[in-house]
């Protein structure tokens, strides 16, 4: 594409945080940031979004970070202390994730703040229209920012702009418990093209735009919106699969995997932000089901669980980091030896030596979300195995398995299935290991990150 991008999204890709009157520049968690990274580093554009919170820097420790976010092509765009509150916790986090997620039990008995969630994304509206110039295509992102698309029109009515929502986009019936859901469609029918990860989040907004406004979409998948026509389109977002599998081979990776296997010992491994979709209780009662069971995997198999802490000012994810825990000490104190312990639970982010050095180390990787839009770890996993061996467990909620149909395909909310799936991947032949492994790899190499962007962006020119 020869046109410049500028992306726009809540997060930056690097996150900036202080401690003591010092800051450091992070690279951001989650699959957004992960999976475009690649994509604006190739763009030459830039990208817009919150670089979290900056507070108590001196103005030299505040210019060094301006330089570093300048010299990654990023705009910061500062949030105030309401808007981190209303807009990116109780809206965004606290209503909008749970409801698109299915988790209405989640939701907060009362909610306001749909004016801030509207002056934040006029906010991002402003900073996008003061860098763009004309021919820049806009790729706007997610569920902070569904308002974007329709106030950037207001500002720049010629813009091509794209939306790309990453989480799922619910049935109907669960979405139109919002009293905001008319404003919040509208918003997103600002933009030119919208893209989901997959067949059942198009078909949900499709029924709701027939519902809402009576508009259908034509076999091209374009509706028809005041004077304008909108595509709707499905583009199964994905990892860089070739940067996955040649990192994966570093030298440091490979030492850190020779520590972490034991002799005589299986290893399970899960990698998740610390959030109530990812499914972690019903994972942990497997685990408990799997000893109970099959007594025999007593000393031999244990789970090492990465749990990022994410979201900690919403009520319900600190509630949720407790039942996690909980559930850990339980079970870890019912099953323990003094030379063994079940589980292993890791609360914070780890570098991505150790991040590849899990996938390469697993022999059963667990990705079991009780609902997720794709979940981007599930194709780092195979993308990573360059020795084409290791098996998935996955999901069937999880947006991933409509496309990764090698892995052990579960229901996260049957312990005794998910149990025995673990089982069997433990006890697989090494042939089928690595008859799924290569089926998986192929998969994401060939669907890869690359042509998500393109395919997204070339829909967005066309
Ligand atoms: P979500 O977007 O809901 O967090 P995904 O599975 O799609 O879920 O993406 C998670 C991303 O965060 C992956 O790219 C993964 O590599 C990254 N990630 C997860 N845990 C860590 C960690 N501890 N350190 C660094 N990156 C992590
Ligand atoms: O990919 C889903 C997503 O919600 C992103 O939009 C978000 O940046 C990421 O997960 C991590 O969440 P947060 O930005 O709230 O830390």
């Amino acid at each position: 594409m020869d046109r410049r991008l500028l992306i726009v999204s809540n997060r930056l890709p690097v996150t900036v945080r202080v401690a003591d009157g010092h800051a450091t520049v992070r690279r951001s968690v989650g699959g957004l940031a992960t999976g475009l990274q690649g994509p604006h580093e190739r763009s030459g554009g830039l990208w817009i979004g919150w670089p979290g919170t900056v507070e108590g820097l001196s103005a030299s420790a505040l210019a060094d970070v301006d330089r570093q976010l300048a010299e990654l092509r990023t705009v910061p765009l500062s949030l105030d202390a309401n808007e981190v509150s209303t807009f990116y916790e109780h809206i965004s986090n606290g209503v909008l994730w749970p409801i698109c997620h299915d988790r209405l039990d989640q939701l907060p008995l009362s909610v306001d703040g749909w004016d801030v969630y509207e002056s934040a994304n006029a906010h991002y509206s402003d900073a996008v229209a003061e860098h763009y110039r004309p021919g820049d295509v806009v790729w706007v992102h997610d569920y902070h920012l569904m308002r974007v698309p329709a106030l950037l029109r207001e500002r720049i009515p010629d813009a091509k702009i794209g939306f790309f929502l990453h989480i799922p986009f619910p049935n109907p019936e669960i979405f139109f418990t919002l009293p905001t859901r008319r404003w919040l469609v509208e918003g997103m029918l600002g933009a030119d093209l919208i893209g989901f990860h997959t067949r059942r989040y198009h078909g949900h907004f499709r029924a709701a735009l027939r519902r809402l406004f009576s508009i259908e979409a034509d076999a091209q998948g374009v509706v028809p919106w005041k004077d304008r026509r909108v595509r709707l389109g499905v583009f199964p977002m994905s990892v860089d699969a070739a940067d996955f599998a040649q990192r994966a081979a570093a030298g440091d990776v490979i030492a850190k995997v020779a520590e972490f296997r034991k002799p005589h010992e299986r290893l399970l491994v899960g990698i998740d932000r610390l959030d109530y979709t990812k499914g972690i209780p019903r994972r942990l009662l497997a685990i408990e089901r799997l000893l109970t069971s099959h007594p025999e995997w007593k000393e031999r198999v244990r789970l090492i669980q990465v749990a990022v802490p994410s979201r900690d000012g919403v009520g319900a994810y600190r509630r949720f980091r407790g039942e996690v825990e909980a559930a850990v000490g339980r079970i870890n104190g019912e099953f323990a030896t003094p030379n063994w312990t079940p589980i292993q639970y890791i609360h914070r982010s780890v570098s991505s030596t150790i991040l590849l050095a899990l996938y390469r180390a697993a022999d059963v990787m667990l990705v079991t979300p009780v609902r997720d839009g794709m979940n981007l770890v599930a194709k780092e996993f195979p993308a990573s195995r360059i020795d084409e061996d290791g098996v998935l467990v996955l999901s069937e909620f999880a947006g991933a398995a409509d496309e990764l149909r090698d892995a052990l395909i579960v229901n996260p909310y049957d312990i005794e299935e998910t149990a025995e799936a673990i089982h069997r991947a433990l006890t697989m032949e090494s042939s089928e290991r690595t008859r799924r492994m290569r089926a998986l790899r192929a998969t994401v190499r060939e669907h890869d990150v690359h042509r998500w962007v393109a395919g997204f962006l070339s829909a967005l020119e066309g």
